[in-house]
């Protein structure tokens, strides 16, 4: 697997630092991650290798932690927040027209890989829900009129500016 010098040295300090070599395993995937933009099948084999695992010991911790990607995420990235507050103020409602708008499948990365859309958790502005998090700016009070247009303009204005191919 292509690692950066950077990355294989990071990995050699980090092992050595645990008890048992397996505890190393969650920060392993976290540099491999932090490099590639994602866990690739590849990296699962290789992690396993490196810390005398079988495949699917790694492959549980990456499917287990939703911080753990097996896809690169899109250009945009699209976070509706789902929980309670955001739940009871629309946010499925507005998830299911973002879909539509974006013509992008909710948990999904669109084919051209210009955008992320999924649900997540709580971003910590439960009082004016339903909020959307776009990269790393937040949208707030979003079942007010005329709130959602001007954040899927801007969506669609940074997903145009040439957008990776998705893997
Ligand atoms: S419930 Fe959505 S921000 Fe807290």
């Amino acid at each position: 697997m292509n690692l950066s010098q950077e990355t294989i040295q990071k990995i050699d300090v980090t092992v050595p630092k645990y008890p048992e070599k397996r505890s190393a395993v969650m920060m392993l995937l976290h540099f491999i991650q932090s490099e590639q933009g994602c866990i690739s099948n590849e990296a699962v084999e290789w992690v396993a290798e490196r810390l005398d695992l079988q495949p699917i010991n790694v492959l549980e911790v990456v499917t287990f932690f939703p911080y753990y990607r097996q896809q690169k995420l899109g250009k945009v990235h699209v976070r509706v927040c789902r929980t309670l507050s955001c739940a009871l103020m629309g946010a499925y409602k507005l998830g299911d027209e973002l879909e539509k708008v974006l013509d992008c499948k909710m948990g999904h990365t669109k084919e051209d890989g210009s955008v992320t859309l999924e649900y997540g958790e709580c971003l910590a502005a439960c009082g004016t829900g339903p909020v959307v998090l776009v990269d790393e700016d937040l949208y707030e009070n979003l079942s007010k009129a005329g709130t959602v247009e001007p954040m899927v303009e801007e969506i669609k204005k940074r997903a145009a500016v040439e957008a990776p191919a998705a893997e």
